[in-house]
């Protein structure tokens, strides 16, 4: 009967939200080894103080913005103040030079990439069972504002977003769709995703839009823009948690199987562009069609996902057709594993990550 129906389903979606949260809790890094990255970002800005006095090195990515699985990689960008500073590849090398004579990482510079970076790495040890992988990038700001903006949505409803965000990153590289070098999305794509659909698909939302909200005072253009992005958004989070509450009271197990068939079912890949500032946005609107019609090998726009303040960038450029093939089958998948409802959530959670 349909009474029964929904008594199975309300005891499916709460001990599958009960799962989830043991099941990330789990996965969340422990306090030494926050302690060992910490200690490494100060010993790296210390040797890299040698060659530029005033610099300073800051976390971005999953370290700093409360989206951290148990040993993932480090992201380290390297800010600069003063006035004459020597060119990013200029510093790639000689900071290379130095790490490979002063300290014990395998040093990789990459002084002529794109974006030029330093990767090191670190042996597994007692101490550090997985190592420490860790880049160095250097002036990146809009990647620290941004970082600042995941975190600000991530304090606003812990138990929801993180509990989404993690399991999901668990999923994707469980699945083997987290490589953007082979075609998928990034976990910042991910992260975006989950995002947009707490702001603007459910309704009534999850989380507020941080950067359509009204300022609390006037700020001037200075303030605002970084390299000409409006990089502007409300991040007093403790007031913003005494004003505002959201009315949507579904658990996390409710969303993420809305989350599955949203992107599996609903969501438009043709024409649509995920923007977490704007809201649903279209490929034309945004010059962003994938040219498949004209008979063109451009991959670029197959999946579109606006960059939250460089809003000409397309998070998801390097998702190839496979690869978004490869990505909409794993959703259809999980969709269709959550919407069978095993006896038990746990097989639920294990098929899921399989
Ligand atoms: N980033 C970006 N633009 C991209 C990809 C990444 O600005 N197209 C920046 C973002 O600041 C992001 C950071 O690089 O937070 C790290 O990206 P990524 O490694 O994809 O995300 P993490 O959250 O660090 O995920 P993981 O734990 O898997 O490393
Ligand atoms: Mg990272």
């Amino acid at each position: 009967t349909p009474i029964q129906r929904q008594t199975s389903k309300q005891r499916f979606v709460s001990e599958f939200s009960r799962c989830l949260f043991d099941f990330v809790i789990q996965l969340l890094p422990t306090t030494e080894e926050l302690t060992i990255k910490e200690d490494v970002r100060k010993l790296l800005e210390r040797l890299i103080r040698t060659i530029e006095p005033e610099s300073r090195l800051l976390s971005f990515g999953s370290t700093a913005n409360g989206f951290s699985l148990r040993n993932s990689d480090m992201d380290l960008c390297c800010l600069i103040d003063s006035e004459e500073r020597l060119s990013a590849s200029d510093l790639v090398t000689m900071l290379g030079d130095l790490l490979e004579r002063e300290t014990k990482f395998h040093v990789k510079p990459l002084p002529h990439a794109r974006i030029p970076i330093v990767k090191l790495s670190l042996e597994p040890s007692p101490g550090l069972p997985y190592g420490i992988a860790c880049d160095i990038g250097f002036e990146n700001r809009l990647a620290l504002e941004n970082t600042r903006l995941l975190m600000c949505y991530a304090m606003i409803d812990p138990p929801r977003v993180r509990t989404m965000v993690l399991f999901l990153k668990v999923w994707c590289k469980r699945r083997k769709i987290n490589s953007p070098y082979k075609g998928t999305l990034s976990s910042y794509g991910y992260v975006l995703l989950v995002i947009f659909f707490l702001v603007h698909v459910k309704n009534p939302p999850v989380l507020p839009n941080l950067q359509q909200m009204p300022a609390l005072r006037p700020i001037s253009p200075e303030e605002t823009h970084l390299n000409g992005h409006n990089i502007w958004f409300f991040d007093d989070i403790r007031l913003l948690r005494q004003r505002w509450q959201s009315s949507n009271t579904e658990s996390v197990a409710e969303l993420l199987v809305d989350f599955f068939r949203y992107y599996s079912r609903d969501f438009n890949y043709n024409n649509g562009v995920v923007s977490i500032r704007a809201g649903l946005l279209k490929k034309d609107g945004k010059g962003w069609q994938s040219d498949s019609d004209r008979g063109t090998a451009r991959e670029r726009n197959r999946l579109c996902i606006e960059d939250p303040f460089e809003v000409d960038f397309n998070v998801s450029r390097c998702v190839t057709r496979d690869g978004l093939y490869t990505v909409r089958g794993e959703l259809m998948r999980a969709s269709r594993i959550l919407a069978s409802r095993p006896e038990r959530a746990i097989v639920a959670l294990a098929q899921l990550c399989e």
